[in-house]
């Protein structure tokens, strides 16, 4: 008898035990004498279930989960009898409900294989840009609507064509893998589970501004994620995907990774360019743009994996089959993680216009304390706090400007009533103060005063004056900082601020009486 089955090798998998898994599964086949083929492939994002066993069958595949390695004779014995059996997995509401375009591979390739990605449609957007040619293929990705994935939510291809206009010279591909926000894993799904799909997002767009080298920025907490593209990158060299001459055309294109210790503002894009450089991880003032001058001094396109990630499929399926999901100005999907105190966490790649709510109630399931959700921080940690108020709000980057907050990396960390909200102002600004790079004072000097400060307003010392006084802080950070670092950081503080107000000083009463 011979049967095939599915284990990710994904982080988020091997942290809970997936290995194990595996290698009881081949202990037990062997010991059988079943003829058992073990795939490993990356996570199909449904943490809660992880390690998942999915089992090909006629019918699809069938899963179980979360799986030890002690059930592994019983769930053998009893197949689809077995209580960790999940049923079709396509047929699951988590998975069934999602508009996966940008992880459409993920957990369901094998990652390590060239041949299995091209199976499942990959490089068919570069062999569409290469048929159209760099214009045609920036035009695309602009009639896409794509908006960097990163935080800012610039337009990616505008950013393209900027690049693309200067003049002829050297030019560089830069994928921003650094993945610093608080709840967010998104980038980490990708290298680990659909590598191959970010390479060619990164060679279309050396092709199409011109550019014929590029860096993956990684930082240096992601093992598997280095170990993965490393071998992405090996098998599409041999397969002449990337260097001279790749896919029998006449561009050249390759690229390397580069580990980034992990400081936060390294994340920045200019910072991480210095560190590229060799440099400390310090922010350069704008202008100009990296898209003028970049790395090495030259036109650089920077962009997070996401948006690098979403373009073979633009370009395989058509920028306008792309622009066609979403609302408003936040067009085709947004793969977001959901985390913290979450019943169901993990990754859920829907349309833009989603409400705060639904994710949070209806697909995260609500808290995995069984208490009542009472903020969710979105964005990562310059992202507002949002309460039960606030989440009919759609998941669109102009609705939640609206609302004093943004979405970031599109991650949400959950709260529930046990969260003291001062604390997490606090937090916010001495997370601040840790990571400044300290190029202005706004930022070096205000994240310390701003934890002084909440520190003097919990305490009940001169809470009104100071609480005054935070304000004015707040609104110098956010309009006199060099970057988004120190000028972000007013709005968890403000949001705590806004919407938790009970929490702060003299009004610590719901929290004292909750104890
Ligand atoms: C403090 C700070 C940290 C950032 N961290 C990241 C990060 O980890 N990953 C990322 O892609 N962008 C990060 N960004 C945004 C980048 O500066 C930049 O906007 C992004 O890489 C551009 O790519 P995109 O247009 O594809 O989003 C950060 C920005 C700031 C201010
Ligand atoms: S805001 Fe903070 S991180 Fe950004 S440049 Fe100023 S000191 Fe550096």
């Amino acid at each position: 008898m011979s049967a095939r089955i599915y284990i990710s090798r994904d982080s988020g998998a091997l942290c809970v035990g997936a290995e194990e898994v595996a290698s009881a599964f081949r202990k037990v086949a062997d010991k059988r004498g079943l003829d058992l083929e073990i795939v490993r492939t990356g996570s199909r994002g449904m943490y809660w279930l992880e390690p998942l066993v999915e089992v090909a069958t006629d019918k699809g595949r069938v899963g179980y989960g979360p799986v030890k390695p002690e059930d592994v004779e019983a769930l053998l014995d009893q197949g689809g009898q077995h209580p960790l059996c999940l049923g079709p997995v396509e047929d699951m509401p988590w998975l069934k409900n999602q508009t996966r375009l940008t992880f459409k591979n993920c957990g369901i390739i094998d990652p390590r294989s060239l041949e299995d990605y091209q199976a499942h449609g990959g490089y068919q957007g570069l062999a569409h840009a290469l048929e159209i040619g760099p214009k045609a293929t920036v035009e695309e990705v602009i009639t896409s609507g794509l908006r960097g994935r990163g935080g800012a939510g610039f337009p990616t291809g505008i950013k393209w064509r900027t690049v693309a206009d200067t003049p002829p010279q050297q030019k560089y591909i830069v994928c921003n893998a650094d993945e610093g926000d608080s709840g967010t894993f998104a980038d980490r799904m990708i290298m680990e589970g659909d590598p191959f799909g970010l390479i060619e997002g990164m060679t279309i767009a050396g092709i199409a501004v011109g550019a014929a080298y590029g860096y993956i920025y990684i930082r240096s907490e992601y093992p598997d994620a280095i170990e993965a593209m490393e071998i992405a990158i090996v098998e599409a060299r041999k397969g002449g995907m990337l260097g001279r001459g790749i896919a029998g055309s006449a561009y050249d294109f390759d690229l390397e990774i580069r580990t980034g210790a992990g400081a936060y503002v390294c994340g920045e894009e200019t910072s991480l360019l210095e560190s590229l450089e060799g440099k400390r991880g310090e922010v350069r003032a704008k202008p100009p743009l990296p898209a003028h001058i970049g790395l090495f001094g030259k036109p650089t396109v920077i962009n997070n994996v996401l948006s690098l990630a979403s373009v073979p499929n633009i370009m395989a399926r058509g920028g306008a089959f792309y622009r066609d999901f979403g609302m408003g100005k936040s067009r085709g999907t947004m793969p977001i993680q959901l985390a913290g105190n979450i019943k169901h966490g993990g990754l859920y790649e829907t349309a833009f216009g989603i409400t705060l709510g639904a994710l949070v109630d209806d697909i995260g399931g609500g808290t995995r304390s069984g208490r009542p959700v009472r903020a969710v921080q979105v964005g990562g940690p310059l992202g507002a706090y949002f309460p039960r108020e606030l989440f009919d709000t759609p998941f669109d980057y102009e609705a939640f400007t609206a609302a004093d907050g943004l979405i970031g990396h599109g991650g949400i960390v959950v709260f529930d009533d046990s969260v003291d909200m001062a604390k997490q102002a606090r937090f916010a600004m001495e997370f601040c103060a840790i990571e400044s790079c300290g190029k202005c004072t706004p930022c070096r000097i205000g994240s310390a005063r701003g934890v002084e400060l909440v520190d003097k307003i919990v305490a009940g010392e001169d809470a009104a004056e100071n609480l005054l006084v935070l304000e004015d802080l707040c609104n110098t950070m956010k309009f006199g900082s060099l970057c988004a670092l120190g000028g972000f950081t007013p709005y968890p503080v403000i949001s705590a601020l806004t919407h938790f107000p009970e929490d702060f000083g003299a009004k610590r009463k719901r929290l004292e009486a909750a104890e």
